[in-house]
């Protein structure tokens, strides 16, 4: 029998427990949650007019001669340097058509808001907007009039009359003229919690349903940068969109699986929308930040321990940003931005995926500034990736005799090393550093290979691995699959946890699996043994106990990874009486390749039963490759 001893919790679960990892990478941002539409809005892209088709490349346009469009750099401006200038010669035929990040998700019925910067220095030009599909048909449209030299804001609402998953939006100029344009920006008006320029609501729906117990942010390799000039610089993602200075991705790649040469971050996600997003969803904020190296899989770039104090300061001030009162330069600068209070920052990261003696040299000197100063951050130091799968020693020792509060350990592999890995933290020094898992997913085929698939296999052995994970709650405080989300058109890595399209989203099972985890985390984790033994794969199965001290339930998680049902007997010690009635929900498939596609969002997905006891045991049937969860009351 399986035995569980209700009288001897082990260590507390964490709320941080299960959490997620949060990176602009796949579309994840922009072509993604954030629910801009027009790609390039602002002409600041390398090459200024991209995603902008003129005349000659528009399938739709009738007139090649009937004007011309420039950007114009102003030279004195360093975020927004670019705007378009628009040179009308003919009185119709002009036109310019965004085409969106693989195109625009276009909802029959949805009102669309538009919002640009216009003046018109000359002429009589009118402005028609307009909606279009794949067809050219136009699907919603409305007219401006910018006049007068001086820049101005000029809005539209659409309300569009059909559906299209890979819409347009189309401005056509209607008389003579030149006209100067600049944030060219188109919503839908669902957006999460209807926040004007907010996040897409399907999206972030998902990420609520997790019930995440911490936001970790902005990544990733594109903390680091390829280069340094080129990392994650939290200040400039922060005040009026306007001002925030667009740059090249680290994913913007030729030569990834699928070339993506197009991506850039607007930043309209930036550091504020995160913490306001952990905020919503009641998750711990968790950003990381650039140590001073560039990602170590590319240029490595160094910067000079003489010149660290930048880097350092970003660090310090992003504290005063998330907790400093209103009157300080950045509290005030969050208050600006309408939440005068604090985001209640408790964790910092500092690097992402860095190792060596670099690393260490660096890391210290944030470890003293930040703790000099605030005492009570709990700073999260990396570990480098673990190619091998072993205890490759990336600095853990070192930061173990610094004493490092937490490790941020990743890893990509096969199924059957997250199996043979589920006992990985039974070995973890409980007086050492506690563990972040911050970005791990089993890979079908081999780590970011194309061909890797969302598949029950995956889904089923990383849930037999996070039973260790909750076994070992004394040593692993946060644990994240990653990456989060992929865009079908816009994708570099995978598997990812959300797929999604322009219109529609879908869970793989890899997040039913976290879904069942995080909502069912419980406090304490309790003993649960077979023979004495923790249940870390004998007769292929997985096991993790706990007591949930909120609504008084015991939660048992029990994955069975062999093809054969099994019949399971437990009995609790330390408890008077069971509950007559609990609830089994059960995550399984016989088909290990099965997946969750658009058309089949729910293929694999919970199911819910009641779940009859005797008061002092329990018995289930756990179903071949299954994850079962019970809850029950031991009042
Ligand atoms: O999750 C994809 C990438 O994998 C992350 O950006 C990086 O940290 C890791 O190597």
């Amino acid at each position: 029998a399986y035995v569980v001893d209700v009288a001897k919790p082990i260590a507390p679960i964490q709320p941080t427990m299960y959490g997620i990892f949060f990176e602009d990478i796949n579309f994840a941002a922009d072509g993604g949650l954030y629910a801009e539409m027009i790609k390039n809005r602002s002409f600041e892209f390398d090459t200024p007019l991209m995603g902008w088709l003129q005349p000659a490349s528009d399938p739709f346009s009738m007139n090649e001669k009937s004007g011309f469009a420039s950007a114009i750099k102003r030279s004195e401006e360093v975020a927004n340097a670019h705007f378009l200038r628009v040179t009308v010669k003919a009185d119709t035929g002009y036109r310019l058509t965004n085409t969106g990040f693989r195109g625009m998700g276009i909802q029959e019925r949805m009102q669309y808001n538009l919002t640009l910067m216009a003046r018109q220095p000359e002429g009589n030009t009118k402005l028609h907007v307009e909606l279009i599909d794949t067809t050219g048909q136009v699907l919603g449209k409305a007219t401006l009039t910018p006049s007068g030299s001086a820049w101005k804001e000029y809005s539209a609402q659409i309300v569009a009359t059909g559906t299209a998953m890979k819409g347009r939006f189309s401005m056509r100029f209607e008389g003579k003229g030149v006209v100067d344009l600049d944030m060219v920006s188109l919503f839908p008006e669902n957006t999460w919690k209807n926040r004007p320029k907010g996040m897409r609501a399907d999206l972030v729906q998902l990420l609520a349903d997790l019930d995440p117990g911490f936001l970790r942010f902005p990544g990733g390799c594109i903390v680091e940068g390829r280069t340094l000039a080129r990392r994650y610089q939290w200040k400039k993602t922060v005040g009026d969109i306007t001002g925030r200075e667009v740059l090249i991705n680290r994913w913007n790649t030729e030569f990834q699986h699928r070339p993506t040469p197009d991506y850039f971050q607007s930043f309209g996600l930036g550091f504020f929308e995160y913490f306001q997003l952990a905020e919503d969803m009641g998750a711990e904020p968790l950003p990381i930040l650039s140590c001073g190296i560039a990602c170590q899989f590319n240029t490595g770039e160094l910067v000079p321990m003489d010149e660290l104090d930048p880097y350092v300061q970003d660090a310090l001030d992003l504290i005063e940003f998330a907790n400093g009162p209103t009157s300080s330069v950045w509290g005030k600068v969050r208050a600006d931005m309408g939440h005068p209070e604090p985001f209640h920052l408790n964790y910092i990261g500092i690097g992402n995926e860095q190792w060596g003696p670099e690393y260490i040299a660096r890391y210290q000197v944030f470890e003293k500034a930040i703790k000099s100063q605030y005492p009570e951050m709990i700073l999260v130091s990396g570990s480098g990736p673990f190619p091998d799968g072993e205890m490759f020693d990336y600095g853990w020792e070192q930061l173990k005799q610094m004493g490092a509060e937490i490790v941020d350990e990743h890893y990509y592999r096969s199924p059957s090393w997250f199996l043979e890995n589920a006992d990985r933290y039974d070995r973890y020094d409980r007086n050492g550093p506690k563990v972040f898992a911050g970005e791990y997913a089993a890979q079908s085929v081999a780590i970011a290979s194309p061909d890797n698939k969302n598949n029950w296999e995956c889904a089923l052995a990383e849930a037999a691995f996070m039973t260790g994970l909750e076994r070992n709650a004394e040593v692993v405080h946060l644990s994240s699959y990653a990456p989060l989300f992929a865009h079908v058109d816009g994708w570099q890595w995978t598997p990812d946890l959300i797929w999604f399209n322009n219109l529609e989203s879908y869970g793989t099972p890899n997040y039913y699996v976290q879904k069942l985890f995080a909502t069912n985390r419980g406090t304490a984790v309790l003993p649960l043994t077979e023979g004495g033994k923790p249940v870390t794969g004998q007769q292929g199965l997985y096991a993790t106990a706990a007591k949930d001290a909120a609504t008084g339930e015991l939660v048992l998680k029990i994955v069975n990874s062999t093809a054969t049902p099994q019949e399971l007997n437990f009995q609790f010690k330390g408890v008077a009486r069971l509950a007559k009635e609990g609830t089994l929900t059960v995550l399984q498939s016989d088909d290990l390749e099965a997946v969750n596609g658009f058309a089949a969002s729910r293929n694999i997905r919970p199911t819910e039963q009641p779940l009859s006891t005797s008061g002092k045991r329990l018995a289930l049937t756990a179903a071949p490759y299954s994850l079962s969860v019970v809850r029950v009351a031991a009042p």
